[in-house]
């Protein structure tokens, strides 16, 4: 059976030219990555618990302080134009219809202050943060944080997983390494060292270490989010340099083919920061259920990026407020089964790995 989501990305895949389907699609290397983010949920299954009154329950909840309509945002992903003529200006729109916190691509194809402006035009509490590369001239990584403060962005998600870009077949195959003519990555515009242009332009340096993170600690009020965190010990490192939270993520499984799936890395994450700070993930999250095995196994939100812009492609803003009510209604849907009636009652008592009577 074909779940609602995966049958946005079907319809998504027939609307969009190959290349960029691909793009949006791909992984790095063989993919096993991206087909184990999906597949590390499959592998758990849920013990429901009963007799439990579940009425008048709420997913609401705050994202550092950010009002979110459920546990769930929006992970960044690059150019929007490609999926929908709208672009992120339908995005931002259709996930603030849905009450839910955007994180806005630093490659988007719209520049952030429009992002913010069109997430603000459906709601005027509309919450937006910022993805962040690193830039090697610090000048652009400057004026990119000035960007995002004065745009009105509430939080940077600084991604730390992209020392180079992943190596991806798929595109390669295409030839597929400039943007369209007409399309730019907006953000970019004007900044040294960049040229905005070239699908591979976003510059990805090796150079980056934790001071330059430190610094960037320095640079802006905004509460940091460290993206792109798999190693226990870089996230008992980010506590100590003082960041708000933790992003679990191996970039949607695009940039190394053989990194763990999140789902499986969270665990012991968990335990190691031992609730200092939020830990969110992203990665695979098709299904309301996985929402609730990720939160069971203590993130305290998760993030969707393909099914976004699956939603996108095929309904624009319409459709990219529709992938979310979905997972909201399967959410709400998956915690009545499991007798679940407050969020915070979620813990890893309630998961089993499948097949586990086998190995007795
Ligand atoms: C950009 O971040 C990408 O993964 O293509």
């Amino acid at each position: 059976m074909t779940s609602p989501l995966a049958a946005f990305e079907q319809r998504a895949k027939e609307l969009l030219e190959p290349a960029h389907y691909d793009y949006f699609a791909g992984g790095a290397g063989d993919e096993t990555g991206l087909a184990e983010n999906e597949q590390a949920f499959r592998r758990l299954a849920l013990l429901p618990r009963v007799l439990r009154d579940t009425r008048g329950r709420s997913v609401v909840t705050d994202l550092l302080g950010d009002p979110s309509a459920m546990p769930v945002f929006v992970s960044p992903t690059a150019f929007h134009r490609l999926a929908h003529p709208e672009g992120e200006w339908a995005s931002a729109r259709g996930v603030a219809a849905a009450g839910l916190v955007l994180v806005a691509s630093m490659a988007g194809t719209v520049a952030i202050d429009a992002v913010t402006a069109a997430a603000r035009e459906v709601d005027r509490d509309a919450r937006v943060w910022f993805q962040l590369y690193l830039q090697p001239e610090r000048a652009a990584t400057v004026e990119l944080i000035r960007r995002a403060e004065r745009a009105g962005c509430t939080a940077l998600v600084v991604t730390v997983d992209s020392p180079a870009l992943g190596r991806r077949a798929r595109d390669d195959r295409h030839g597929f390494h400039d943007l369209p003519v007409g399309l730019f990555a907006e953000n970019l515009r004007g900044l040294p060292g960049t040229t905005g242009s070239a699908v591979r332009q976003i510059v990805m340096s090796p150079e980056f270490n934790w001071d330059h993170l430190a610094r960037i600690r320095e640079l802006t009020r905004l509460p940091l989010v460290l993206k792109g965190i798999l190693h226990p010990e870089d996230a008992l490192l980010a506590v100590e340099y003082g960041v708000d939270a933790i992003l679990v993520s191996n970039h949607g499984g695009r940039q190394l083919d053989v990194a763990s799936a999140t789902l499986d890395a969270l665990p012991a994450i968990t335990a190691a920061v031992s609730g200092r700070i939020p830990i969110y993930l992203d990665g695979g999250i098709r299904r309301g259920s996985d929402v609730v095995l990720a939160l069971a196994l203590g993130a305290t939100a998760v993030g969707v990026g393909r099914p976004v812009l699956w939603g996108l492609a095929v309904g624009g803003e319409k459709g990219v407020t529709e992938v979310l009510d979905t997972l909201r209604a399967e959410l709400e849907h998956a915690l009545t089964m499991c007798g679940i009636a407050d969020l915070a009652e979620l813990n890893a008592g309630l998961v089993t790995v499948r097949g586990a009577a086998a190995r007795c």
